[in-house]
């Protein structure tokens, strides 16, 4: 097998998606090593529960820097000083520059609550629910400069129910998303995912197909 990735979670907030993506890497056979998670809210819930699991977690409070070239230049430091191949973005709250997202292409990974390119952006389960849409779900993609865009490495759907709730659609998403991102990731890992005139190539269809059928 060959050396595991070395991996870094950025997070804002909760962090349950970076608590999958810490258990997956603790199994042996996970082709990750998940060195780092750095937080821009030193308050997010996320850091606490990276360092209980014995993860390296740090808070770097973007209201510390003058402005954005400057905090990330503060984030790539931390990120090369630990010798980091790739990034997990996981509810990180903060744009990121094109400087920053082109340094690391490639190498820079997002969950995004949505079957993208529909619903970029904020409240994606209302504006779903009010359009009328009977499905929403989720994708994790290559980052880009353009917010919420690049190739997509793996989806999951969720139909929308009579009634259905912002809420209510958010927690099932979530168990989709907390499905498919260690998956996406492990895929990422073992270069089975090839991208092409920024589509990705190579599509695994197992994992595809096994996303589709454990959609509930
Ligand atoms: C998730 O819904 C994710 O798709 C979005 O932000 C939320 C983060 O949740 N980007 P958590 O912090 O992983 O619990």
């Amino acid at each position: 097998m060959p050396e595991a990735m070395r991996t870094a979670i950025l997070i804002s907030g909760r962090g349950s998606n970076m608590e999958t993506l810490l258990k997956a890497s603790a199994s042996p056979d996970y082709p990750v090593e998940m060195a780092l998670v750095l937080s821009n809210n030193p308050e997010a819930k996320g850091l606490t529960t990276a360092s209980q699991a014995g993860i390296k977690a740090v808070a770097l409070d973007h209201r510390d820097y003058a402005d954005r070239d400057s905090f990330e230049s503060a984030l790539t430091a931390r990120l090369l000083e630990a010798g980091i191949e790739m990034i997990c973005l996981a509810g990180f709250m903060r744009l990121l520059n094109p400087a920053f997202v082109t340094k690391w292409h490639n190498r820079l990974i997002n969950i995004h609550p949505s079957l993208l390119p529909a619903y970029k952006g904020l409240d994606t389960y209302a504006r779903a629910i009010d359009a009328g849409e009977t499905y929403a779900g989720c994708s994790v993609h290559y980052v880009r400069p353009e917010m919420d865009a690049g190739p997509i490495i793996l989806q999951a759907a969720v139909h929308i129910l009579d009634g259905d709730t912002p809420e209510g659609l958010a927690s099932r998403v979530l168990a989709e998303e907390h499905r498919i991102y260690p998956e996406a990731l492990k895929m990422v890992a073992l270069g089975k995912v090839d991208v092409r005139n920024e589509k990705v190539v190579g599509y695994d269809p197992d994992a595809a197909i096994a996303a589709l059928e454990n959609q509930g």
